[in-house]
């Protein structure tokens, strides 16, 4: 379809409740949970200072899925940002990119809200909206009401930072999580948390030179890192401080400087930091100890740093720059006890979000799924599966004009393959303006989907997820149609 003039991000103000009666095929008996995202549903921004989706108001929507029926239910976590903005006019405050209106003043040393949009987990009974500059907010995993920020008991201090990215042990039960910190000293703080949501500290890991981090990756003797030369420069970083310029613009890609694979590890011993050539990424699908190598696979870009951020950057309705290719290539990293780092490529799918069945983290897989877009197409059109032992690619091309989310893979109870399971991807039908949920069946992607339901609305982009095998109790008074 033709993109342009096409709005590939509309806020969602409204929130709803309601059983999904539109809908073709059959949900699958034994697919019983509930699909939890978590993305960006209001943006607030205007032709002179566009919108960021960094910036953007944390709405978490809940499929729950039991019986052959599905129910929706979306709500805005009720942050300090989100209730100034049902009654402000104008700049609503500070954020990543955001400047509060009013001058230096108004700016400075004024943190970015936490306007808890990035990731959603669910963890020890606690469902956590995550934003990775604070705290997580805890919210009810039925009626998805805000409950309040969450420190775990206070074992989370100082500025609180917890990734947007925490990782489940399948094996062990425990989740890992690390923040970054900037004051008084930059460094990474590394997490586990026990099945009890117990929080224990790992590790600091201190940085003479700040840099902006994303995610990792675990296996069952390390978190790994593999920190991208995304540096924040002291001037920088002072002049964002003061209110000068935005937070974002404080982060540069310095091509002059390596990568750093940080293996930290889990349960006592030397954490041990490589160096590997400069490489543009975000997300880790993940990792895994072959002998005494350690092999994580990331996506990496071919774009610029500045070409990246201006693809979250909503210039009126606007998404992905249709000049510019959308994601980046599955790359293989293998670090050797030695600290030599083989690169290696993973297919040709230019794709974001990484998934792999959570049953796997940790453990050598061999499926990755990604959101990716067939060439030409400026947003992901395309969830594909990556076999890394047979070296081949396997896509599933949605229906015109949908704009794929995330897959989140949700296994099939008492399976034991890898891809017995289901990958649930949230749409977005640009042509109808409709969000779905399809269900496609990760043995045979490239079939049919099992179940297409439509949503009452549209379905603003959502950033991550999880399932749980836990239902959510669906709504006592649906909304009528
Ligand atoms: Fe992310």
């Amino acid at each position: 379809m033709d993109t342009a003039g096409v709005a590939l991000y509309q806020s969602l103000h409204d929130e709803h409740d309601y059983v999904v009666d539109e809908y073709e095929g059959d949900l699958p008996d034994d697919l019983r949970g509930t699909l939890y995202r978590n993305g960006p549903g209001k943006v607030t921004g205007s032709q002179e200072t566009p919108g960021h989706l960094l910036d953007g108001d944390g709405m978490v929507s809940m499929f729950s899925i039991a019986d052959g029926r599905l129910s929706f239910r979306n709500r805005y976590v009720r942050t300090r940002h989100y209730r100034q903005s049902l009654v402000a006019k104008g700049s609503l405050g500070r954020g990543f990119s955001a400047m509060q209106a009013g001058g230096i003043l108004a700016n400075v040393l004024r943190p970015p809200a936490n306007v808890a949009n990035t990731g959603v987990v669910m963890h020890a009974g606690n469902l956590l909206a995550l934003w990775e500059g604070g705290r997580p907010t805890k919210i009810d995993p039925d009626t998805l009401a805000t409950i309040g920020k969450y420190d775990f008991d206070g074992d989370l201090s100082w500025f609180g930072t917890f990734s947007a990215h925490p990782k489940k042990d399948p094996q062990t039960g425990e989740m890992l999580s690390f923040g970054m910190e900037i004051f008084p000293t930059p460094a990474m703080v590394c997490h586990g948390i026990d099945g009890r949501g117990k929080l224990r500290r790992l590790g600091r890991l201190g940085m003479h030179r700040p840099r902006f981090n994303h995610d990792f990756a675990i296996t069952p003797g390390f978190l790994v890192f593999a920190i991208p030369p995304l540096v924040m420069p002291t001037h920088k970083l002072v002049s964002a401080g003061l209110g000068l310029t935005s937070y974002i613009d404080a982060i540069e890609y310095d091509s002059t400087a390596e990568t750093l694979i940080v293996l930290v590890p889990r349960y006592g011993g030397k954490t041990r930091v490589y160096l590997t050539d400069p490489m543009l990424h975000m997300h880790i699908s993940n990792a895994h100890e072959d002998g005494s190598d350690v092999v994580v696979d990331l996506v990496t870009y071919q774009l610029s740093w500045q070409q990246l951020n201006e693809q979250f950057s909503l210039c009126g309705t606007r998404l992905f720059d249709p000049t510019v290719p959308f994601g980046g290539s599955v790359r293989r990293l293998r670090i050797g006890k030695s600290g030599r780092v083989a690169h290696d490529q993973l297919g040709d799918a230019l794709g974001e979000f990484p998934t792999c069945n959570p049953q796997w983290v940790g453990q050598q897989n061999r499926f990755t799924y990604l959101a990716a877009a067939t060439a030409g197409s400026p947003y992901p059109n395309l969830v594909v599966k990556i076999d890394s032992v047979a070296a081949t690619e396997v896509s599933h091309l949605l229906p015109p004009g949908h704009l794929a989310h995330e897959a989140i893979f949700a296994p099939r109870p008492g399976g034991t393959e890898e891809d017995d399971g289901w990958l649930l991807v949230v749409t977005q039908d640009l042509d109808t303006d409709v969000g779905n949920l399809i269900v496609l069946d990760a043995k045979n992607l490239a079939a049919e989907p099992i179940y297409v339901g439509r949503l009452r609305h549209h379905m603003p982009l959502t950033f991550h997820g999880c399932f749980t095998p836990r239902v959510a109790r669906a709504c006592d008074r649906p909304e009528p149609r």
